[in-house]
């Protein structure tokens, strides 16, 4: 079965960016001439995505509008003349089917995605977090999908982290390799305590999942942090049918950390069209000062 939604959850505080992020959403912070979230919708969409579920909270709704239709705007742009800009609006209201669901509390990225359950439905769906942008050739969710057309079970995006960081992630133990960058999941664990793992694999957030998940998501108690943990329910469904983890071709930048956040800003410009050669001599500059 193929995968055609991609559930986000953006109902999280971002607590880290206070206090950028008291009135507007984290994911609403830009990265050089868009929010974060875009990069993430636009990544899905490149790679063939057919709906996007936010699972929002309240004051997110920024995120809504960004990808909503704006007709006072829209009426100003092309009265001005601007139509080139109007019609960059216009594509990003028009990039794909968006609907959301509220997570009414903040129990956890676990019920996050249980709280989507009605709307994915019984079929295999992709996750995407907010905070994680992949900057790669191939789309990070791309790559996933075509390994997910092979081994038709659920995969998580991993990559290897310094040992002194493991505790700020989910952990992907007992691997035993595949196929090339793909590893048959044994255990996992989230967010193990300093010292107590072996492994360097860090779960980062990109998500198959079956539909499996729902269920057992319905009965996972809180773990780490006394939230219901998504990495728990994918340790129990691990056990009952296969899952891989993929070590994704890519980048990847945690753009809900502070020093995550300025990295991105600094790879994205390098990369961009128009700002590319004058920000390279910028930082050349800048470098000599330092
Ligand atoms: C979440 C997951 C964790 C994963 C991480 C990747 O944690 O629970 O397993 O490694 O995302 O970014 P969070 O960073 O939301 O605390």
């Amino acid at each position: 079965m193929d995968v055609r939604k991609a559930v986000i959850p953006v109902a999280g505080l971002g607590t880290r960016f206070l206090p950028a992020t008291k009135a507007i959403p984290k994911e609403m912070l830009t990265i050089v001439d868009r929010p974060t979230i875009q990069y993430i919708v636009e990544e899905v969409v490149a790679s063939g995505i057919e709906q996007i579920i936010f699972v929002t909270s309240e004051g997110k709704s920024a995120i809504e509008n960004h990808f909503d239709y704006n007709y006072e705007l829209d009426h100003v742009l092309k009265e001005k003349n601007k139509t080139l800009l109007g019609k960059e609006l216009d594509m990003i209201s028009n990039l794909i089917d968006i609907v959301s669901v509220r997570q009414k509390k903040p129990l956890g990225l676990g019920h996050a995605i249980w709280t989507a359950r009605h709307i994915v439905g019984a079929e295999p769906f992709m996750v995407c977090l907010g905070d994680d942008l992949v900057s790669s050739e191939v789309p990070c969710a791309w790559q996933m999908l075509e390994l997910f057309r092979e081994v038709g079970e659920s995969i998580v995006a991993v990559q290897r982290v310094p040992p002194n960081q493991t505790f700020q992630y989910g952990i992907v133990e007992g691997i035993e390799n595949d196929r090339e960058r793909t590893h048959r999941v044994k255990r996992m664990v989230e967010k193990p305590a300093p010292g107590t793992t072996d492994s360097d694999l860090a779960i980062i957030g990109r998500y198959i999942l079956m539909p499996d998940i729902f269920e057992i998501l319905s009965g996972t108690t809180p773990g780490h942090g006394g939230e219901i943990q998504l990495t728990d329910a994918l340790l129990a469904l691990s056990m009952k049918r296969k899952m891989y983890a993929y070590e994704f071709e890519g980048t990847r930048f945690d753009a809900g950390d502070k020093f995550g956040y300025l990295q991105a800003i600094v790879a994205y410009a390098l990369r961009h069209d128009e700002l590319a050669e004058p920000f390279k001599e910028h930082l050349r500059e800048v470098v000599k000062t330092l």
